[in-house]
């Protein structure tokens, strides 16, 4: 078990899609709305296109969306489910025993598919689909086994995977495992660059102290969303922030001035009584894809798909798709302009989520329920902020909620530490979420549930009392 297997499970089953194509088969593509969604949703209707077969592409924010979608769509066509569908086997099964699934996930398993359906899925072959390689990888050695020429897409599947949080290979911020070879993939063909660097939001295109304050991953208390005290902290470390009478960048800062920037914040942070490993986190790689231009989001692959995350996240998944697949000008100020906003609603969330007064903390797990002040969309990412802040005690997952007309969005994430001692998150939002009439599921150390408004009490309860036996081993 192994990557010589998941690749001899990629060849066989391209060789099938690659059948399928000859035939003139027609598909429809599924992907989920966030960056490692849109980015392998992407993906897959490239490797369509330059096969020239005729496809649909259509994102859904859970399996209900594709549920009740699926009938509306010909017949005959082949269903292709990027970054959603291996979690809800069974069902699809059910549902739909004459359709013909093309599944491209990473999330763990459940359940058995349909005869002749092609699952692919990393997990199958012993291979860490929360770590090692993202839906965007699954669908990109797919396309590079249909097609050579769809190497040209392995800046994207580098999205994906960061989009996912992929990057914890290593003490630094850095993709290992497939990743790592399709991040080779993507320096060989000259379409990624990757430096060791700090990693501040807008590195090569914004002012410093707005590339500071932009800066949420890490979450810096204080900082992260205040241009006015980024401003005070560079001052009072005598960086320049003009030259003459241009702002400055953070790409163009010396050795020398990076280093007091991060010992100044070393300094600030243990002054605050925050562990030292906030600071920590802004040490990384770099993705650089070279052919995109500078002063955009598109040069550094997070930022690419923070740009993903926030059209999925807003109702503008087409756009996020059409930017990942290649269209630029007018799109890509469209998609800027959303990120901003994006941006914007997300440090406005933090602020509320930072407030120890909004947690519950339950015996094993802390919750934050955001109600229907947090747009259920955000939750995802905000989690994801707060979960990497330091902020939280390591010892609990967070299980952050919103509402949105009768149904809870839950969105849960834990440590590393946590997952070393037995917690499955994805299993626990599966069970919990069954237990009162919703569905979940998701990776070991994030995952996610749609459940009854009327149920939250008791799926908390339920959450805390699996979390407890898990933990118990
Ligand atoms: O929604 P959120 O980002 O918190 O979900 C974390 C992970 O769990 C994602 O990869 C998502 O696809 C997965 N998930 C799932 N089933 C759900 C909700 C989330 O597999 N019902």
């Amino acid at each position: 078990m192994g990557y010589g297997e998941f690749t001899s499970l990629i060849n066989d089953y391209s060789n099938e899609i690659r059948k399928f194509i000859e035939r003139g088969s027609s598909f429809t593509v599924f992907c989920h709305i966030d960056a490692d969604g849109l980015s392998s949703g992407a993906i897959a209707s490239v490797m369509l296109l330059r096969e020239r077969a005729p496809f649909i592409v259509r994102a859904a924010r859970s399996i209900d969306d594709i549920l009740e979608a699926i009938p509306h769509f010909p017949k005959d066509s082949i269903i292709i489910l990027t970054d959603i569908g291996s979690g809800y086997l069974d069902i699809l099964r059910e549902k739909f025993q004459d359709k013909t699934f093309i599944i491209l996930d990473h999330h763990q398993p459940e359940g058995e598919p349909g005869k002749n359906w092609i699952h692919i899925n990393p997990h199958l072959c012993g291979v860490d689909g929360a770590r090692e390689v993202s839906s965007s990888g699954v669908a990109y050695l797919v396309a590079k086994a249909v097609s050579e020429e769809n190497i040209s897409l392995s800046p994207v599947a580098v999205v994906g995977a960061l989009g996912d949080l992929q990057d914890k290979s290593s003490e630094k911020r850095e993709l290992g495992g497939l990743n790592k070879l399709i991040v080779e993939d993507a320096v060989r063909s000259g379409l990624l660059k990757v430096s060791d660097d700090l990693l501040f939001y807008g590195r090569s295109y914004r002012p410093i102290h707005l590339a500071l304050a932009s800066t949420t991953s890490p979450y810096i208390p204080g900082i992260s969303g205040s241009e006015a005290h980024a401003v005070s902290f560079l001052n009072s470390l005598k960086i320049k922030l003009k030259e003459d009478d241009r702002w400055r960048v953070f790409a163009e800062l010396d050795e020398e001035e990076k280093k007091t920037i991060y010992n100044g914040l070393m300094k600030y942070i243990t002054s605050l009584n925050f562990p030292p490993s906030i600071v920590k986190e802004l040490i990384g790689k770099v993705y650089e894809l070279t052919k995109e231009e500078d002063w955009t989001p598109l040069k550094d692959a997070r930022e690419f798909a923070s740009l993903l995350n926030a059209c999925g996240k807003t109702g503008n998944e087409w756009l996020g798709i059409a930017i990942a697949m290649g269209s630029r000008g007018e799109l890509l100020l469209q998609a800027q302009k959303t990120l901003e906003e994006y941006k914007r609603k997300l440090s406005e969330i933090l602020d509320f989520l930072i407030r120890k007064e909004n947690w519950q903390e339950l015996k094993h797990i802390i919750a934050i329920d955001g109600g229907t002040t947090i747009d259920e969309r955000m939750v995802s990412s905000a989690s994801s902020i707060l979960s990497s802040s330091e902020l939280l005690p390591e010892d609990k997952p967070l299980i952050m909620l919103a509402t949105s007309g009768d149904k809870v969005k839950a969105s849960a994430r834990a440590s590393i530490k946590l997952i070393r001692k037995g917690l499955n998150l994805g299993l626990v939002m599966r069970k919990a979420a069954e237990r009162v009439n919703g569905t979940g599921g998701g990776h070991d150390v994030a995952a996610g549930a749609e459940i009854p408004l009327a149920k939250k009490t008791m799926f908390l309860a339920e959450v805390d009392t699996i979390v407890g036996e898990m933990l118990s081993g």
